[in-house]
């Protein structure tokens, strides 16, 4: 198959992490004969370097007309002062939305090679962590008006239940094809929008019979994906809930630089990018971890291009370099052998080649 992608190195680390992705389609690419081009686009700060516009509309279309979108991380001190309609973080809000993809997927999974990296008790972790979170990509209070007028700022929370619906189908759907357990995450004890939430989860449930639907304060949800984090398999919320509850769902795999995730809308374009940030302390460093974005790149085969064999490929060489003991500076650990950025990709690579 030939595949268009449009790349988004972006800032930071963003740049060395891609490169190592990039390698490892190649690599797939010849295993399996096909054929991956690639469209370079700006975002992020080095766009707002560049044109003074953290995602200028030519690059949009870019990515619109690509058959998928990979990116690295944006963002940075540099760019902190600038207005909030220039900053890097408006462009990937832009990106969102321009791409139309509503569903972001976000797994929550501890690797067994570093099952001791977990924050959490042992014990806990033992139970097992194995879950994803379905969020609600471009709705919500961060797509509402902002203003702030004569000291007073505001920011508008809404939904519509379409906009519900559409993502609650994919919180069904996920479950479906999992452990068939839905757990719905909303405030609906204070919020108009998470009434409306659970309202029509409700009433999405009686067409997937299968799935056990379940309810859950976000306040609660919170404690307990570090109470009891087996309890879940897939969560559905909605966009600013989604944003926190994954950053305290990927600390408790501690490897937040292992995590991939998926955006997806109503066609197969999607995109894919790690969990994590641009790490500007360690940019051009060779120190960063690549393997949340190799991740993502294994994501995007799966879910976009229908390549499973291929992205279980990535997924296989990625466990069996960590069962070589082969560690990046995030989850270094005694007895293990530490590789920068660009060995672990090659590293990756060498097993990829082995596995065929
Ligand atoms: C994320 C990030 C973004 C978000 C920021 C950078 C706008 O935190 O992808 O989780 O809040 O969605
Ligand atoms: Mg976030």
């Amino acid at each position: 198959m030939v595949k268009n992608i449009a790349v988004i190195r972006g800032d930071g680390i963003g740049p060395e992490i891609v490169e190592q992705a990039l390698r490892v389609l190649d690599a797939v690419a010849l295993r399996y004969g096909h054929t991956f081009h690639y469209t370079d686009v700006d975002m992020g700060g080095c766009a707002i370097d560049k044109y003074g516009d953290p995602l200028p509309e030519t690059e949009l279309q870019k990515c619109v007309e690509s058959d998928s979108v990979l990116l690295g991380a944006v963002g940075g001190d540099k760019w902190n002062d600038v207005p909030a309609q220039l900053r890097p973080e408006k462009g990937l809000l832009r990106l969102r939305a321009g791409m139309g993809v509503y569903s972001n997927n976000r797994p929550a999974k501890i690797w067994k090679q570093l099952s001791a990296a977990s924050p959490l008790r042992q014990e806990i972790v033992d139970k097992g962590i194995d879950f994803i979170i379905v969020r609600e990509l471009i709705g919500g209070i961060y797509f509402g008006e902002h203003k702030t007028e004569g000291g007073v700022a505001t920011d508008m929370l809404r939904y519509s239940e379409a906009e519900i619906e559409r993502i609650g189908r994919i919180g069904f759907e996920t479950a479906r094809k999992r452990g068939k357990k839905l757990c719905s995450v909303e405030k609906s004890n204070v919020l108009d929008s998470s009434r409306l939430w659970k309202q029509v989860m409700h009433r999405l449930a009686e067409e997937y019979p299968d799935v056990a639907l379940s309810d859950m304060l976000v306040d609660n949800c919170a404690m307990q994906i570090v109470k009891n984090p087996a309890q879940f398999d897939v969560l559905v919320t909605e966009n600013m809930f989604g944003d926190i509850l994954s950053d305290e769902a990927s600390m408790i795999t501690g490897s937040i630089g292992m995590i991939p995730s998926s955006s997806l809308g109503a066609g197969s374009c999607g995109l894919y990018e790690p969990i994590h940030g641009s790490a500007p302390d360690i940019a051009g460093k060779d120190l960063a971890n690549p393997i949340g974005t190799i991740l993502s790149a294994a994501m995007m085969l799966r879910y976009s291009f229908d390549m499973p064999q291929e992205a279980d490929a990535i997924e296989t060489a990625v466990s069996a370099y960590l069962d070589d003991g082969w560690r990046t500076a995030d989850i270094m650990s005694e007895g293990m052998t530490q590789v920068g950025c660009r060995q672990c990709g090659e590293l990756i690579i060498r097993k990829l080649r082995e596995e065929g």
